[in-house]
């Protein structure tokens, strides 16, 4: 995710950038720089960590300077290390960048072959040579920054400074935040607004497409062909707590928005439908290996362990190999069965679940090839595993998971029919029709947030309950789970996920009319039966709410409450249907006054047995 800053006017403004990237700590934090320009030199000061060792780092080695831009990193391309910490340096310009250049490797690739020698493993640096070629042209640093543009495919929000201009900062904003605080005689710029609201509350938003030139006496702004763009500065009131939030009330609640950004980030540069190709960075299966693998273990624990279970669909639905699923916790003292031809994929958020790690360790000392879905970009499981898929989600603060779980999705499927490509368990334009439909998952998770306020309403009216059963089948039963673990964990209800079909095996006997019954009953595969299993619980007084299909009449008629999405395929169902189940729980959860991001007895990394 990472944030970047900026400050060009008439104070020094190291302190203030190093201020703003605290502030901005909540987007990345593997590690952090500042360049700052004074007298037509760039100074960089950059380390791996937090803020306070650069803190340290300029406290041992000052700078000082009127204009300056600074970064702090949640890496995506590159592990964390000095050498990819941001500001990237090339001839006399520096860049700070947020968001994936796509093409980065055909763009160094192509800059290589003219010469250009590249230090980091980043994308970002692809931008400071891009900028550094026009500028040793004798381009302006806008003209720079608009031929620059022109070449880059992907998202990103970047500031550069060059020492051929020395007290100018641009920039460009395309699918990643940039704000950008008018002050008098001073600009400031940063992904989120916690860094400038000490100083200004004048506010322009960069909207994806345009660029921003800022000196001391003012701002400039165009479009990418350098039409001029004029706007008049928003008046900010947040608090400081509510910017830091983005205006949401719970860290919960904006990650839940963020997760159509955080599916676009997981999927950017991994896939290409028109014809069909799913690629990966790392990946320790040759082709051999992939047509090779027996079976496949998936091991996780908490919400990870849910994306597991749908993986378990996933892979065996399009790949046809056999899948195991287990918790960390089971896996690593049941003395299991590894065959050769064994994969183990290992899930976790964080990357340093314990007894994740600790299955995934006891899997590859049994001849395993080990690959982990991480978020966490060198975290422990990440750095272990063989190979590494990272979800792009940026970092999760909510204790209770949400864009990590959705993009753990994502990520699962583009890795099944990556291994369907290859090991041609579905043809080329089978392939292509399910990349098209992932590549319009975010805007309907868009259109399901639209929701929000009929979710809100129902929570309303069963905030009071004591128990909650929720119930779904086939790919939707373990996001029935995961509604149910979502609304204990932050509500404090307890609630029950259950295979619908297992309903009549034991469940059905709480059911009365104080119960609500949340049912995943969206169209496709066994949509009857499972509506068979609402009548069955309505008809003993259960209150329904359901989840189903835009248009299911039938369905709205049997129930007291109904949240209906759009008609998708199995595999986007289930990524779809969880969003009004985190919503749902997190409208109860504030209704009765939890600490919603902080729910009492947990944590959000469990590095314990
Ligand atoms: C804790 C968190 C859960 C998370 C689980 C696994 O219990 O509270 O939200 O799902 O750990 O975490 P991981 O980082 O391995 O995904």
């Amino acid at each position: 995710m990472c944030g970047i800053v900026g400050y060009v006017g008439n104070s020094p403004c190291v302190d203030r950038l190093v201020e703003g990237l605290r502030k901005l700590e909540y987007r990345g934090y593997d590690s952090a720089g500042v360049a700052i320009i004074d007298g037509g030199t760039i100074s960089i000061r950059k380390s791996e960590g937090k803020i306070d060792r650069l803190a340290k780092l300029i406290a041992s080695e000052p700078v000082e300077g009127n204009c300056g831009i600074g970064h702090t990193r949640w890496a995506t391309h590159g592990r964390p290390s000095d050498i990819n910490a941001h500001p990237h340096r090339s001839g006399s310009v520096v860049v700070v960048h947020n968001g994936i250049v796509e093409n980065h490797r055909t763009l160094k690739e192509k800059m290589q072959a003219r010469g250009r020698k590249f230090t980091s493993e980043t994308d970002t640096e692809v931008i400071a040579h891009l900028l550094d070629e026009c500028v040793s042209e004798g381009l302006s640093l806008e003209m720079a920054v608009r031929r620059t543009v022109a070449q880059l495919q992907g998202s990103y929000a970047f500031l550069a400074v060059s020492e051929t201009e020395p007290g100018t900062i641009a920039g460009a904003r395309l699918n990643c935040p940039m704000a950008v605080g008018i002050g008098e005689g001073e600009t400031y710029f940063a992904s989120d607004l916690p860094p400038m609201l000490a100083y200004t509350r004048e506010v322009l938003f960069l909207e994806d497409g345009e660029i921003v030139v800022a000196a001391a006496s003012g701002i400039r702004l165009t479009d990418f062909s350098g039409a001029p763009h004029v706007r008049a500065p928003q008046h900010i009131d947040w608090s400081p707590v509510m910017a830091e939030k983005g205006g949401f009330r719970h860290f919960m609640l904006k990650e839940i928005h963020e997760q159509p950004r955080a599916i676009l980030d997981t999927l950017a540069g991994r896939m290409l439908p028109e014809s069909g190709e799913v690629f990966f960075e790392t990946l320790p299966l040759s082709p051999e290996k992939l047509c090779a693998l027996k079976k496949v273990i998936i091991i996780a624990c908490g919400t990870s362990w849910h994306s597991a279970l749908v993986g378990k669909f996933m892979i065996e639905g399009l790949v046809r190999i056999p899948v195991e699923v287990d918790f960390g916790s089971e896996y690593r003292y049941r003395d299991p069965v590894v065959e050769p031809g064994t994969l183990c994929i290992a899930i976790s958020q964080s990357g340093e679940t314990a007894d994740t790690l600790a299955g995934m360790r006891e899997a590859k000392s049994r001849g395993a090839v080990t690959v982990s879905i991480c978020n966490v970009v060198s975290s422990t499981i990440a750095r272990e595993a063989d190979g590494v898929v990272y979800t792009h989600a940026g970092p999760e603060i909510g204790v209770a998971s949400t864009k990590a779980f959705t993009t753990q999705l994502v990520a699962l499927y583009l890795l099944a029919l990556n291994f369907a490509q290859v090991r041609r368990s579905l043809t080329p334009v089978q392939i292509s029709d399910h990349l098209m439909e992932l590549s319009e998952l975010a805007p309907r998770i868009e259109g399901v947030l639209k929701h929000e306020e009929a979710i809100a309403r129902i929570a309303k009216k069963y905030k009071d309950a004591s128990d909650f059963l929720f119930l779904g089948r086939g790919i939707s039963w373990p996001i029935a789970l995961e509604g149910a673990l979502k609304l204990k964990e932050i509500s404090y209800i307890h609630a029950e996920g259950y295979a619908a079909g297992e309903m009549k095996h034991g469940p059905i006997a709480l059911i009365d009319e104080r119960m609500p019954v949340v049912v995943l009953c969206s169209q496709g595969e066994s949509y009857e039966k499972t509506l068979s299993n609402l009548e069955e619980a309505r008809t003993r007084g259960g209150r329904i709410i359901a989840v189903g299909t835009i248009g299911d009449t039938e369905l709205l008629e049997k129930t007291e409450d109904a949240i209906l999405l759009p008609l998708v395929g199995r595999m986007s169902r289930a990524i779809l249907e969880v969003v009004p189940l985190q919503l749902l729980a997190y409208h109860i959860a504030v209704l009765k006054g939890t600490d919603v991001d902080q729910p009492r007895n947990l944590a959000k990394s469990v590095t314990v047995e």
